[in-house]
């Protein structure tokens, strides 16, 4: 769907006009609204046609505008700025609904024309495989407001909308069409990307033993697809600034090993690697938009299994910084993978500042439910920095702690640490615990997703059910400071 803002109103199939929930004014639309229409509004709101409440459409009969068709949509009170997304995603997807092509929006004053162009990308976002893939897209949006935008900033909105829903592709993609291989040749992909800035390596399981990776090797031990270490490296900014890293848990499907996963849990867990998405998400936006920093990328992919080959409930696993692990839990599989890749980007990139994301823990979406990231690390300075990241992306975050009990708790008794440890619960601030043995003194924040990354049971006007490709919003953010 091609993006283009202007001033000039020129014709199309459906003119879809954002109206608040307040008394009409046409005045909110300055020069840009047809005088023709102000009446057929008016009567609209008089007549109780709508309320403008958000995402209420109705159509205008007979269409006055000049235009095919013609629509008011509604954008709510205008009490929170993200609704304003879901304004362009309801409008996008009545076009979709209706097979409309050439597609105009007109926005009043109080709106914020870098949401509607990201609620219209992401509300245009459909996954499908097989015969049920072909669907509708609108051709071309035209937006019309008294915002001033370049056409270059369209662009770099659409491709982070894009790059979000290019994360959403990857997670939503089963685990036997997305295997590591699979995710390693996206990264790839990724990279050639445009101008082929981003450098992307792939290791294998033989340089995973070379490296002493044995925490996270011993993860993919029960599967017949080979684990993938993915290093992507972008170089931006100056030749000595300490890079930002990205981590991402690529667990492309999570069996539980031998610790199984009963019914209601084990179906979803195609989606344990949208830390990994999220992180090529935010690679691609930067592929396309080359910001001046230096950013590196490091994702653990790998099936966590049962077979004869499967690691065992009291194996006792080394790991590449020496600390050795007691496997009490297979399940507890994320913080084995990450561990072994937060030492890796610690060690190899000495970073300004590193940040892992996974859907870690259960216990995060008891915590916090599924709107909520939980966000936990080693820096408060970071962690802020963070936060305001999170909400200038109209993401929701939350801190949780982790504290010297916690960490104690972590500890092994024939071995360094216990991957779980009974007893203690806050599973996510142990799973973070755990994670903080690795990492040294490195600035680390540490997004468990769990919640937020996959909405099974409801989808809005910008998220089909399904991947989220949260927080993609957020690293752009983090990196474009
Ligand atoms: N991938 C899961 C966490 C998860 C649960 C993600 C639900 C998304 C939805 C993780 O590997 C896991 O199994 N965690 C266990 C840890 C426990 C065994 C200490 C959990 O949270 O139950
Ligand atoms: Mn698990
Ligand atoms: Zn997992």
């Amino acid at each position: 769907m091609k993006v283009i803002v202007s001033d000039k109103i020129s014709s199309s199939d459906a003119l879809f006009i954002f109206v608040p929930e307040k008394k009409w004014d046409k005045k909110i639309f300055g020069k840009f609204l047809p005088t023709v229409l102000e009446k057929q509004i008016a009567n609209s709101f008089s007549q109780k046609d709508l309320k403008g409440e958000l995402g209420e459409i109705i159509q205008l009969f007979p269409s006055i505008s000049g235009q095919k068709k013609t629509f008011l949509i509604g954008t709510g009170k205008g009490e929170y700025l993200r609704e304003q997304r879901r304004a362009g995603g309801a409008a996008i997807r009545k076009a979709k609904k209706l097979k409309i092509a050439k597609v105009q929006f007109l926005l009043p004053n109080n709106l914020d024309v870098r949401r509607i162009i990201s609620g219209a990308i992401l509300g245009n976002y459909e996954f499908k495989i097989g015969d049920k893939k072909e669907h509708f897209s609108p051709t071309s949006l035209q937006i019309i407001c008294q915002d001033k935008i370049t056409a270059k900033e369209v662009n770099a909105e659409k491709d982070l909308a894009e790059a979000t829903n290019f994360a959403r592709d990857l997670i939503n993609l089963p685990a036997n069409l997305l295997t590591p291989k699979v995710l390693s040749n996206k990264a790839k992909e990724v990279g050639k990307g445009v101008g082929n800035k981003v450098k992307v390596k792939i290791y294998g399981e033989k340089e995973l033993k070379k490296l002493k990776m044995d925490s996270f090797f011993g993860v993919g031990q029960g599967s017949h697809e080979e684990s993938q270490l993915i290093v992507l490296e972008y170089n931006g900014g100056k030749k000595n600034e300490k890079p930002l890293v990205l981590i991402g848990k690529g667990v492309c499907f999570d069996a539980g090993g031998y610790n199984l996963k009963p019914t209601n849990h084990i179906e979803e867990m195609k989606s344990d690697m949208s830390g990994a998405a999220s992180v090529l998400g935010a690679f691609q936006w930067i592929a396309k938009q080359n910001p001046k920093k230096n950013i590196m990328g490091v994702i653990g992919a790998v099936e966590n299994l049962v077979s004869g080959q499967a690691f065992k409930p009291g194996d006792v696993l080394n790991s590449m910084g020496g600390k050795t692990i007691e496997i009490t839990n297979t399940d507890a599989e994320g913080r084995l993978v990450l561990a072994d890749c937060l030492y890796y980007a610690a060690k190899k990139y000495k970073p300004a500042l590193m940040i892992d994301l996974a859907t870690l823990t259960g216990a995060a979406i008891a915590a916090l439910g599924y709107e909520i990231t939980a966000l936990l690390g080693n820096d408060k300075k970071m962690m802020s920095k963070v936060i305001k990241a999170a909400e200038e992306a109209d993401e929701d975050v939350w801190e949780l702690p982790i504290t010297p009990h916690f960490k104690e708790k972590t500890k092994g008794e024939i071995s360094d640490l216990l991957n779980w440890t009974a007893g203690v619960s806050a599973g996510s601030s142990m799973a973070a615990a755990f994670l903080d043995h690795f990492v040294d003194n490195t600035p680390w924040v540490h997004m468990d997703i769990a919640g937020t990354a996959f909405h099974s049971k409801y989808g809005d006007e910008i998220t089909q059910k399904g991947a989220t490709g949260v927080m993609v919003r957020t690293l752009k953010n983090i990196i474009a400071e």
